[in-house]
């Protein structure tokens, strides 16, 4: 592949993203979360990967994809991340500061109706 090729493919991947309808609405920490989840947590949490397929086997497929629960819990996110749960690691303050994990939090309780 000659360089060109793999700089184009490098911009193709660093500037797709996807795009829900919501995502217009994010507030400023909610985007920032976005942004997080995505370096730190989709490797696992994305489609079709690990943390996803656990999920599925243990709450169905419905709530198996993070982004798109709309019944994850303020308290409980910010205790899976600090705590881990099965076979998630816990993330110290030293690889996550608390402002961090509460972005991450309010990014993925946003569908939430009642937090
Ligand atoms: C190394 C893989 C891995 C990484 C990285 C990871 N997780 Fe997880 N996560 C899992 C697995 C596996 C489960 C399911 C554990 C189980 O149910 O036994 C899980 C479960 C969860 C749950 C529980 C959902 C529920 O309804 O019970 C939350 C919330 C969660 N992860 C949030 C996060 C966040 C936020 C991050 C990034 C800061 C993250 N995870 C990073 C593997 C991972």
């Amino acid at each position: 592949m000659s360089r060109a090729t793999l700089a184009l493919l490098f911009l193709m991947c660093a500037t797709a993203r996807y795009v829900d309808a919501d995502e217009a609405s994010l507030t400023s920490a909610q985007e920032h979360g976005r942004k997080l989840f995505h370096s730190t947590c989709v490797y696992c949490h994305g489609e079709r990967v690990w943390g996803t397929f656990a999920l599925a086997q243990r709450l169905g497929p419905n709530r198996a994809l993070l982004e798109k629960r709309n019944d994850l819990v303020a308290d409980y996110v910010r205790s899976v991340i600090r705590a881990g749960v099965g076979g998630m690691p816990s993330y110290r303050r030293t690889e996550l500061s608390d402002a961090d994990a509460d972005a991450i939090v309010s990014y993925l309780t946003r569908l939430n109706p009642r937090k």
